[in-house]
């Protein structure tokens, strides 16, 4: 029985993943660092100062850690300024009825961000009402692919995470979901989430219907 739905939160629910793209991508410029979109797939569900990490990785430049922590706050900062613009209408297409049917029919909603900022996020779009549960990802000790946070949020909803759905657009989370023992949907391509078990194109395409199909009673 389908008991959660377990939502990432950038390029699921709003596209601040392009933002998060736009940061990354100013920074790498500003340093000399190549930098593509391809790459930028890799960061995708990952940690700030892990995603820096991979940014700086054929850099050839070994920063101490007090000057990574000012590139990332750079970053960060740089980030904030894009998502200080968004409002509700920055829902993706089909989420706000998505979100509404879940909740008409009794499934309950978690968020599983690896972002720090999601809360500010969620009350900038306005949807914060529809989440029962937001877990944190401050005090984790592994990020995704790692379980722990899709594992934290059915523990705050007081769910079985094998009556629950997890919704990514990242590799890493389709991969933490699956390990998290949940149903895995992808939004996105397949060349990245090829090992979701349902791989939509867009958000806008997925429906309460869509979802019950995968955890037949
Ligand atoms: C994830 C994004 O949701 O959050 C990553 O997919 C990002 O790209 C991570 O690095 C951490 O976000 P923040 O807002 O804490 O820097
Ligand atoms: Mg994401």
């Amino acid at each position: 029985r389908l008991e959660a739905v377990i939502f990432d939160l950038d390029g699921v629910i709003t596209d601040t993943a392009e933002y998060h793209y736009l940061a990354w991508q100013a920074l790498a410029d500003e340093l000399g660092v190549p930098f593509s979109r391809e790459k930028n797939e890799r960061l995708k569900g990952v940690s700030r100062l892990e995603s820096l990490d991979i940014v700086l990785e054929d850099s050839g430049l070994s920063l101490p850690e007090a000057a990574k922590l000012r590139l990332a706050e750079q970053k960060n900062d740089h980030y904030r300024e894009m998502i200080g613009r968004i409002t509700p209408a920055d829902l993706l297409p089909g989420v706000p009825e998505l979100l509404d049917s879940l909740r008409e029919r009794g499934i309950q909603v978690g968020l599983a961000s690896a972002s720090l900022n999601a809360p500010v996020i969620l009350e900038r779009l306005g949807a914060a009402s529809w989440f029962q549960a937001i877990a944190d990802p401050a005090g984790l000790r592994k990020g995704k692919p790692d379980p722990e946070i899709f594992l934290q949020a059915a523990e705050l909803l007081g769910v079985t995470p094998g009556n629950c759905i997890g919704v990514e657009d990242a590799a890493a989370g389709i991969a933490a979901i699956k390990a998290a023992g949940m149903k895995a949907v992808g939004i996105g391509s397949p060349a990245q989430l090829g090992d979701a078990d349902l791989l939509l194109p867009r958000a806008a395409e997925l429906s309460a219907e869509k979802l019950l199909e995968l955890i037949k009673p």
